[in-house]
């Protein structure tokens, strides 16, 4: 990565915390980049983009990968902010963004768009909806990483329920940066 880019970033975590916007940790951050590296997805689905921390990880790998992201939001604050920051970083043509509740927007997606990777970090009560809404966009092999899964367990104990016995898909829960922890699923080929 370029260093002018992880001074981007650096600076927008700094400007998170300091504003309350829960971006993913550094490391998630990492991890999401390095996924994608290693993964070459060319179809990325975000759930929450917020100001736009976690995209621009995924996007700096994408963009070496020929992979496009598309990212949903309904706060209209942040998600003003999260096209400002990816255009300013130079990101804007790997990334369509699409304003509205993912319940909603999803279901408008065209019928023949499906992911090869998945990075759900929308309300985790709704989880469980998310998933759903997605379990049949994926292509065969796609990832799917769920955030905060130890540190809002009460929250997502309804998605943990739905996916415990899910014969054609692989789960790992990996705890990541102390008390929280990143859900990562593939799916069969
Ligand atoms: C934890 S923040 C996302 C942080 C972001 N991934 C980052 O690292 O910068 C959660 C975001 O999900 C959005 N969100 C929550 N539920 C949503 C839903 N049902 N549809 C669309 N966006 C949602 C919120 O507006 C918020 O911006």
């Amino acid at each position: 990565m370029k260093p002018e880019l992880k001074t981007y970033l650096r600076n927008l975590k700094q400007y998170g915390q300091k504003n309350d916007i829960p971006n993913v940790t550094e490391a998630v951050g990492q991890f999401l980049n390095m996924m994608i590296q290693i993964k070459k997805p060319k179809k990325i689905l975000e759930i929450g983009c917020a100001n736009g921390y976690s995209t621009l990880w995924m996007a700096e790998a994408a963009s070496c990968v020929d992979g496009k992201i598309y990212t949903i939001d309904h706060s209209a604050p942040t998600f003003a902010e999260a096209q400002k920051n990816v255009e300013e970083a130079g990101f804007s043509e790997v990334i369509e963004f699409h304003f509205g509740d993912a319940r909603a927007v999803i279901p408008q997606l065209p019928d023949t768009l499906k992911f090869d990777l998945l990075f759900i970090d929308g309300q985790k009560a709704s989880y469980l909806d998310f998933w759903n809404l997605v379990k049949t966009r994926l292509n065969p092999g796609a990832v799917i990483i769920f955030d905060d899964m130890l540190a809002f367990q009460h929250k997502t104990k309804s998605l943990t329920d739905a996916i415990a016995n899910l014969d054609d898909f692989d789960q790992l829960l990996i705890p990541i940066d102390g008390d929280d922890g990143i859900l990562i699923m593939r799916k069969g080929i």
